[in-house]
């Protein structure tokens, strides 16, 4: 049994006087969301996670960095499969809850099982991570042009390549690692396939804004919390390991790019929250799992981005219909509505996993000034 929306209020939360400026609208009513860039884990972290995404969100693009990662279609029905069983029961959107299967890049991978997969729809996408940037990368390669074979293939079948841009040369500062990686590795790649259609992942960065207006052939994901953080928010009032992800959350000014591309309505950008959980014990210690555990609350944080940039005629574009035309999905049928108010009820900080595990949420502080209906 999924212990879904599992949380325990342990401190109150007594930040709704902080409302947002601006003419700040008291109700926003969007299409029912997808989140395209999550991490529902497996075994009782997904059990314990998947409710927080399927009430939310229409489809999930699963990430497939498990250990072992998905890259064959036996493991990827497997996981499919796993998803479905964790998810039975929970509430999901009024336009239900359509977990999206991607594969991890690999040299595993074999490209007639691939194709095979993605005609039936257990391989949406092929995620290439950089070996050593993130979590659970060390299966991920050395650099792009090691599978240009590969991306051949999944340009003549139309399968979609999600990238995490990092440079991992140790030469590079970390918070250009997105812009060294787009020069050296991506700029070349988009050259060489043109018709290769890319998602640059959680782009973090106002190089990565630039860049995907440069290349038409690609898209971008963007998070709550790069949205609403800058790295003075990570590390200049003590560290915070609750707000370490990869990439690191940036400067302001390439917060307030971000901020920019996805409330300006460019199809280029959608949601993707990039929601990572990991355990406190992997968080507080000497050092920190890159992650942001943010599926509970993250839409209350864009809304209140939006609101604060006067741009809430612009969430749906950002939430829902950019993403239905990048990826090619039918307009959701249901909606969802944010009410601008204080809420009265002491949110949950954390979940707390079947086997006792600790997850901090994010977005608390938003989440106090938003409530959130499926209709
Ligand atoms: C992700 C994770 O924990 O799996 N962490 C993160 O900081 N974003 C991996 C990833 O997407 O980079
Ligand atoms: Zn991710």
């Amino acid at each position: 049994m999924a212990p879904h929306l599992t949380g325990t209020a342990t401190a109150s939360v007594a930040y709704a006087a902080a409302m947002p400026q601006g003419s700040t609208p008291q109700r926003i009513e969007i299409p029912t969301p997808d989140d395209w860039h999550v991490h529902l884990r497996d075994g009782e972290m997904l059990d314990a996670v998947v409710g927080y995404t399927a009430r939310r969100f229409r489809t999930a693009m699963v990430m497939p960095n498990l250990v072992p990662p998905i890259t064959s279609s036996a493991a990827a029905a497997a996981y499919l499969d796993r998803i479905t069983t964790a998810a039975a029961g929970v509430e999901t959107t009024t336009d239900g809850f359509d977990p999206w299967i991607v594969w991890y890049c690999s040299p595993d991978i074999d490209t007639t099982d691939l194709v095979e997969a993605h005609g039936a729809g257990t391989a949406r996408t092929v995620k290439y991570y950089p070996a050593g940037a993130t979590t659970n990368s060390e299966a991920g390669g050395t650099g792009l042009s090691a599978f240009v074979d590969l991306f051949e293939v999944m340009a003549e079948h139309g399968i979609r390549l999600l990238v995490h841009a990092e440079s991992t040369r140790p030469e590079v500062d970390i918070f250009d690692r997105e812009e060294a990686f787009l020069v050296d590795e991506l700029a070349p790649l988009c050259a060489q396939i043109p018709e290769l259609a890319v998602t640059v992942e959680h782009v973090s960065t106002a190089a990565g804004i630039s860049f995907v207006h440069d290349h038409p052939q690609c898209a971008a994901t963007i998070t709550p919390h790069h949205l609403a953080r800058d790295r003075g928010d990570l590390l200049a009032s003590g560290l915070k390991p609750d707000l370490y992800c990869k990439p690191v959350i940036n400067s302001p000014a390439d917060r307030d790019a971000l901020v920019a591309a996805a409330t300006s309505g460019d199809p280029a950008f959608c949601l993707g929250t990039d929601s990572a959980p990991h355990p406190t014990s992997a968080k507080y210690g000497p050092t920190a799992k890159a992650g942001v555990f943010n599926a509970a609350y993250g839409l209350e944080v864009v809304a209140d981005v939006f609101a604060r940039h006067d741009a809430v005629d612009q969430l749906a574009a950002f939430v829902s219909s950019n993403g239905c035309a990048i990826y090619g999905v039918e307009p959701p049928m249901g909606r969802l509505v944010l009410e601008h108010e204080a809420v009265d009820v002491e949110l949950a900080t954390h979940l707390t996993t079947a086997t006792g595990d600790d997850v901090v949420l994010f977005g608390t502080e938003e989440a106090s000034r938003w409530t959130v209906t499926n209709v």
